[in-house]
C-alpha cells in the first residue's frame, strides 16, 4: 500500500486546520505497517495556480511543514517534501498534458467553480492543475489517495489518464501507471468559529478570538475559549438538545474531537452543567493537547535550517521513487 496526499501551503494555522486536515494524515501514517507508505506532500505548484505573493507562498510552505511535523508527522516514518523540490511533478505533468483531453477537463466543476465569471482570466494552470494532481499521484505508483467529496472528480481524471496512457503507449503487460484507489477519509472534523456558530473557522476571519491558532499559549486558548459566544442555556445531556444552538453544537464538537470520544458520551459527563463549568474543562482540554505541538511548532518555524534540511531529505526519497516511473514514461513516448 502506497498513500500519496498534498497538502496546500497555507499559513495562520488553527484549530480546524489541524482537526480537520492534519489530523488526518498523522492518523492516517500511524496506521501504516511495515509494508505501506505514505508520501506528503506541500502541494507549492498548485499554489502558483492563483494570483499569490511569492515571499509568503514560501512562508507559508515552511509553515505548513512545521505544523506537520509539530502535529506528528514524522519525516523518518514517512516521505515529507514540497513539489516544487521534485521537478518530475512538473514534467511528468507535461508528458501526461499530451494524454488529457480538453473535453475531460472542461467538465471539472473545480476549474469552474474557481475561475468564476472571469474564464478569460483564469490562468492555464488552474485549468490543467487535475493534470498536476494526477502525475503527483501516478508518478509515485499510488495505490491509494485519500480524497474528500471535491475532490473525486479529479481522482477520476487521474485514473482515466493512467489508462489511456496505458492504453495508447504500453504493452498489456507492461502497464506504466498504476491505477489508484480512493480512500475515504475519516469524517473530517468541521470546526466553527469561537465568535459564530454558523461560520468555519478560518485564517480569513479578521477576529484573532474566532479562533485558536497553533501558535496560542495556554493562557490565551483559556480566555478565548472563555469569551466564545454562547447561549445562556446549560448543556443537554442528549445530542438532541443541541439542535439550532450552533455554538454550544461546536464547543462540544471541539471537546469530543480533542478528547477522542463522540458527543453523546461529553454530554454525559457535561449534561445540566452550564457553560461557567465546561469552558475551563474544554479550555483545559485544549490546552493540554495543543501545548505540546504549539512548543514544537514554534521551536521549528525559527529553526529554518531543520525544516530545509527535513524538507531536502523528504525530496531526495521521493525523486528516487519517482525516477524509474518517469523514465518509462519517457520511453513509452518515444522521447
Ligand atoms: P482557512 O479556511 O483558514 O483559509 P484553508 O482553506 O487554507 O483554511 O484550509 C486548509 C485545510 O484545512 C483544508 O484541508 C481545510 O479543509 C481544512 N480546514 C480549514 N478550516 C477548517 C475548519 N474550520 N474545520 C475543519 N477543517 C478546516
Ligand atoms: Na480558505
Amino acid at each position: 500500500m502506497r498513500i500519496v496526499s498534498g497538502i496546500q501551503p497555507t499559513g495562520n494555522l488553527h484549530l480546524g486546520n489541524y482537526l480537520g486536515a492534519i489530523r488526518n494524515w498523522v492518523r492516517m501514517q500511524d496506521a501504516m505497517d511495515a509494508d505501506s507508505q505514505c508520501l506528503f506532500f506541500l502541494a507549492d505548484l498548485h499554489a502558483i495556480s492563483m494570483p499569490h505573493v511569492p515571499a509568503e507562498l514560501n512562508a507559508a510552505t515552511l509553515e505548513m511543514a512545521a505544523a506537520l511535523v509539530a502535529c506528528g508527522i514524522d519525516p523518518d516514518r514517512s516521505i515529507l517534501f514540497n513539489q516544487a523540490q521534485v521537478p518530475a511533478h512538473a514534467e511528468l505533468q507535461w508528458l501526461l498534458n499530451g494524454t488529457a483531453r480538453m473535453g475531460w477537463l472542461s467538465r471539472m466543476t473545480q476549474f469552474k467553480d474557481k475561475s468564476g465569471k472571469n474564464r478569460e482570466g483564469a490562468s492555464v494552470a488552474l485549468f490543467t492543475y487535475p493534470v498536476l494532481q494526477a502525475a503527483d499521484v501516478l508518478l509515485y505508483q499510488a495505490s491509494h489517495v485519500p480524497v474528500g467529496e471535491d475532490q473525486k472528480q479529479h481522482l477520476e481524471l487521474a485514473r482515466d489518464v493512467a489508462q489511456k496512457f496505458n492504453n495508447d503507449f504500453c504493452t498489456e503487460d507492461a502497464p506504466v501507471f498504476t491505477l489508484p484507489d480512493p480512500i475515504i477519509p475519516p469524517e473530517a472534523a468541521r470546526i466553527m468559529s469561537l465568535r459564530d456558530g454558523t461560520a468555519k473557522m478560518s485564517k480569513s476571519d479578521p477576529s484573532e478570538m474566532s479562533r485558536i491558532s497553533l501558535t496560542d499559549d495556554a493562557d490565551t486558548i483559556m480566555q478565548k475559549v472563555r469569551k466564545a459566544k454562547t447561549d445562556a442555556e446549560p448543556l443537554p445531556s442528549e445530542k438532541a438538545g443541541l439542535e439550532g444552538r450552533p455554538e454550544a453544537a461546536n464547543l462540544v464538537g471541539i471537546y469530543a474531537t480533542m478528547a477522542g470520544t463522540d458527543v453523546e458520551s461529553v454530554l454525559r459527563d457535561f449534561g445540566g452543567e452550564g457553560f461557567g463549568k465546561f469552558k475551563p474543562a474544554l479550555g483545559e482540554l485544549l490546552a493540554e493537547q495543543l501545548g505540546p505541538i504549539s512548543a514544537r511548532f514554534s521551536e521549528l518555524k525559527s529553526d529554518r535550517e531543520s525544516l530545509d534540511a527535513i524538507l531536502a531529505r523528504g525530496a531526495l526519497k521521493a525523486r528516487e521513487i519517482a525516477r524509474p516511473t518517469l523514465d518509462a514514461a519517457y520511453k513509452a513516448l518515444g522521447l
